[in-house]
């Protein structure tokens, strides 16, 4: 066998990786388009990252697994720092972050047209995970024992943990910061938590300025006048109240960034943002109406610098549709993650009439279906059995909320509106669960040391710590596997068999 290292290009590397001196390297590895095609000839170069600082002989090796982004090289951040290069410094232990396929420069395929998108899936990444470490295993000198401990934060964690459950022969555990594990079709959910987290946090005259302004907005809709909500939104595009996706869009828009602003708050900024909602700090000056209230955070605070927002949904789906490498659609891999998402992992944020949330009622599944069909020039996504067969089998190849897996540890933010797709009590004892008090979306990157930490934040990454160390030494004190007899096995007779 053979293992082609490529080494980075420094042009690549050099301008993102140039603040540390870490000995950080970008290289490749090549890798096939598909994994289950001995006939599929073609192959690609997947980007990895490699931090060898304290690797020594046996050391265990650590891989960070997430999808790459415009500048992957970010990365090194995870690999340079924090609470898991802490303890590969403990341990000696070799530091790598491995680019999902199809994002960053990892490019399996000439573009991501529809038909060239069917590699994109999460049974060939997990096959790229596994092909990597065995080669380095087999290939690196010093690394033929070394223990492997995967991880990620959200679906990189997910990806860390469903790697450990289909290979645990080449992987020894997994840690997934905010990983979540059930693929559902529909997760309305989601915003039924980031608004009790407002209301906890902010207090009920916060959340009741954002029910009140997407209580004008739908009005404005019915009524037919919308120019208030279209200066004050400060859109730059004509609302036009008779285009059901266009209304669909605005309100899910909306509702989007304000629910990604709570899963990555700290706990008092919310408090602080709330207080520009009801005008505490104004007081001189209070919100003329609800929707004046929640512009002056989520226009006037958070996107300042915005000249207007166009949420047309034929220019929002048109920010999908460009297959080409380099595209607005491609770069960040918006594309490439919606395709996930339609086609594994769902959790698409519904909305309609009864939800448990006041961010409006119009993105009902249908919906994104549509936005699926309309990305990916595939009409079939509008059929509702659909995307239900296929995301559904996610669940049935990992075991959703109840996989059957050991040395693996889920840590959850207490206000991350996706911690009910995770499971958040321990599945086993070797498999546990951690709900971190007053925490967003994986705060427990970090080192221990960190000053400004909660102390539950601290004691959790303690926790992750003696885990990971728990993992390597229960899997070097496993018998290995007995070597083949070495007797000569009775010569078959002819004809007997
Ligand atoms: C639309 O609403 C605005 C302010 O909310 C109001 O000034 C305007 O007169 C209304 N237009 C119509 C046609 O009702």
């Amino acid at each position: 066998m053979r293992i082609i290292l490529l080494v980075a290009l420094t042009a690549l590397a050099g301008c993102a990786l140039g603040q540390h001196d870490h000995g950080v390297r970008s290289r490749f590895f090549n890798q096939p388009v598909d994994h289950f095609n001995p006939f599929d000839r073609r192959n690609f170069d997947q980007r990895f990252l490699e931090n060898s600082e304290f690797f020594q002989d046996g050391g265990p090796i650590y891989i960070y697994l997430t999808v790459g982004e415009r500048f992957f090289g970010v990365y090194d951040t995870f690999i340079t720092s924090g609470l898991v290069y802490d303890i590969a410094e403990e341990t000696n232990g070799l530091l790598i972050a491995i680019e999902h396929r199809y994002f960053g420069v990892s490019r399996p395929t000439v573009d991501t047209s529809f038909q060239n998108l069917q590699w994109l899936n999460i049974h060939q990444t997990l096959a790229d995970v596994a092909r990597f470490i065995a080669h380095l295993k087999e290939n690196r000198p010093g690394a033929e024992n070394s223990r492997v401990i995967l991880w990620g934060r959200g679906y990189g964690g997910s990806l860390a943990i469903w790697a450990r459950q289909k290979y645990p022969h080449l992987i020894d555990g997994a840690w997934g910061s905010s990983a979540v594990l059930d693929a559902t079709v529909e997760y309305p959910q989601a915003l039924a938590n980031a608004y009790t987290t407002v209301n906890n946090i902010g207090g009920p005259e916060c959340a009741a300025v954002i029910r009140g302004a997407f209580e004008m907005i739908d009005e404005a809709f019915m009524e037919g006048n919308t120019s208030y909500v279209q200066e004050r939104l400060r859109l730059c595009y004509d609302l036009d109240s008779g285009n059901v996706y266009d209304l669909a869009r605005l309100d899910y828009s909306i509702a989007l960034e304000s629910y990604l602003f709570i899963q990555n708050a700290r706990y008092p900024e919310i408090d602080e943002k709330c207080i520009i909602m009801t005008g505490l700090n104004t007081p001189d000056d209070p919100p003329l109406n609800p929707l004046d209230g929640f512009a002056r955070w989520y226009i006037d605070d958070l996107q300042p610098n915005r000249d207007c927002f166009d949420y047309s949904n034929d220019a929002v789906t048109a920010q999908y549709t460009d297959p080409t490498w380099d595209s607005i659609s491609t770069i960040d891999g918006r594309r490439q993650k919606l395709w996930l998402r339609c086609t594994q992992l769902g959790a698409f944020t519904t909305s309609e009439e009864g939800s448990d949330h006041p961010y409006g009622r119009r993105f009902d599944i249908r919906f994104f279906r549509r936005w699926c069909a309309d990305a990916f020039g595939f009409e079939t996504f509008t059929d509702p059995w659909f995307m239900q067969d296929f995301i559904g089998l996610t669940n049935e190849h990992f075991g959703g909320l109840n996989p059957k897996v050991y040395r693996i540890l889920i840590t959850q933010g207490e206000m991350d509106p996706l911690r009910t797709l995770s499971p958040l009590e321990d599945l086993n004892s070797q498999a546990r669960v951690i709900v971190i008090n007053l925490e967003s979306f994986s705060r427990d990157m970090g080192s221990v040391s960190e000053v400004q930490d909660y102390p539950h934040l601290i004691e959790v990454k303690g926790i992750i710590r003696e885990e990971i160390l728990r993992w390597i030494q229960a899997s070097e004190q496993e018998q290995p596997t007995p070597p083949p007899p070495t007797t000569t096995p009775p010569p078959i007779e002819p004809g007997r068999e």
